[in-house]
């Protein structure tokens, strides 16, 4: 029998103003300007990644989904759980490989994707619930940095985080990320982590720059959320996407680069900034990581990585761990 969803928000619409009048204000200040990936992600945004996920230079998806089908029966066993989490779970299209595994165990009960873009977490739980008679679909509208301690407990939890999503927080960021989420797990629960690996400059270009200008789309819808939320007047066309693979960083950053000289207002904080001609302004970073260091990472806030996955083509990894003790 399907059981209807329950969402909980804490992402609405006066938490999002907000939270956004508060990043714009910060990252178009700072030197270089910047502003935060999280912000990609209104309807369009959601719609443009997915469609980034079928091209055909951007293997991350494909990678994690192969690896994904070879080793899930192992995630299933190893994990022993009833309830998957998924932070940023997005339409959670591969989850679905994941809750068969355990739909298969007889275990799996409950089902919570945890995401900043309520339509589209509303649409992948309405998918799942129908999909799946008899689970427990709860998910929760939240942001990463603010409300993982919303998670609901209870049961044995397998908590994944996919796509490759850990490689857009920056250091710090990540570092207090993974201490939140180890801080949120029970004895028994189970991280599954997928990230991408390091690898030759051209071919990461190319996932971050295709031809047909979807993933240009995608950066500049950014400018396209400020506008319609904070009242801001960005000419998207005045803007150029770019990517570029920082060699001692090892990660690739987004940025968006000013075509001209050009005045933009936000008229929402009262804020009217100069861009110069060429200035960039940079919009996401996504980290390429090496094995050892993402054990590493995780055993800093008590995390022992237990397996380690990678694809045929060593591109793409997924790490299932649990904490030590
Ligand atoms: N897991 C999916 C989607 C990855 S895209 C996959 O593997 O394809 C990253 C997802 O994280 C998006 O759905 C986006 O809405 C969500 N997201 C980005 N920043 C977030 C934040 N700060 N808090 C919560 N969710 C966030
Ligand atoms: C969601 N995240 C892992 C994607 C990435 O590859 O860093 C977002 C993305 N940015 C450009 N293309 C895809």
């Amino acid at each position: 029998m399907m059981i209807e969803p329950v969402v909980d928000i804490f992402v609405d619409p006066a938490w999002i103003e907000q939270a956004l009048r508060a990043d714009v204000a910060e990252g178009l200040s700072a030197r270089p300007k910047e502003l935060p990936p999280k912000w990609f992600y209104d309807d369009r945004g959601s719609e443009l990644f997915d469609q980034i996920t079928r091209l055909p230079d951007y293997y991350p998806t494909r990678r994690e989904r192969e690896i994904l089908e070879r080793e899930v029966d192992v995630i299933a066993e190893r994990s022993g759980a009833d309830t998957v989490v998924e932070l940023g779970s997005g339409t959670s299209e591969k989850t679905r490989i994941v809750l068969d595994a355990l739909a298969a165990t007889g275990r799996l009960r409950r089902y919570v994707p945890f995401d900043n873009s309520e339509a589209t977490l509303r649409n992948a739980a309405a998918d799942l619930a129908a999909a799946y008679a008899g689970l427990a679909v709860h998910g929760v509208v939240g942001d990463f940095e603010h409300h993982l301690c919303h998670i609901p407990g209870g049961g044995c939890r397998l908590i994944m985080l996919l796509g490759g999503t850990i490689g857009n927080f920056a250091p710090a960021a990540r570092k207090d990320f993974l201490a939140a989420v180890a801080s949120t797990m029970a004895p028994g629960d189970t991280f599954l982590l997928g990230f991408d690996l390091v690898k030759d400059p051209d071919r990461l270009i190319a996932a971050y720059d295709d031809p047909a200008g979807v993933t240009a789309a995608f950066n500049r819808n950014v400018l396209s959320v400020i506008n319609r939320r904070l009242d801001a007047d960005f000419d998207l066309g005045q803007f150029e996407h770019e990517a570029r693979f920082d060699p001692d960083e090892e990660w690739i950053e987004m940025r968006l680069r000013s075509r001209c000289s050009q005045k933009v207002t936000i008229g929402g904080i009262g804020l009217t900034v100069d861009f110069a001609s060429d200035e960039p302004m940079r919009t996401e970073i996504s980290a390429k990581f090496r094995p050892e260091g993402i054990a590493s990472e995780l055993a800093s806030v008590g995390l022992a990585m237990e397996r380690l996955w990678t694809d045929a083509r060593d591109d793409y990894a997924l790490t299932i761990s649990r904490m030590v003790g």
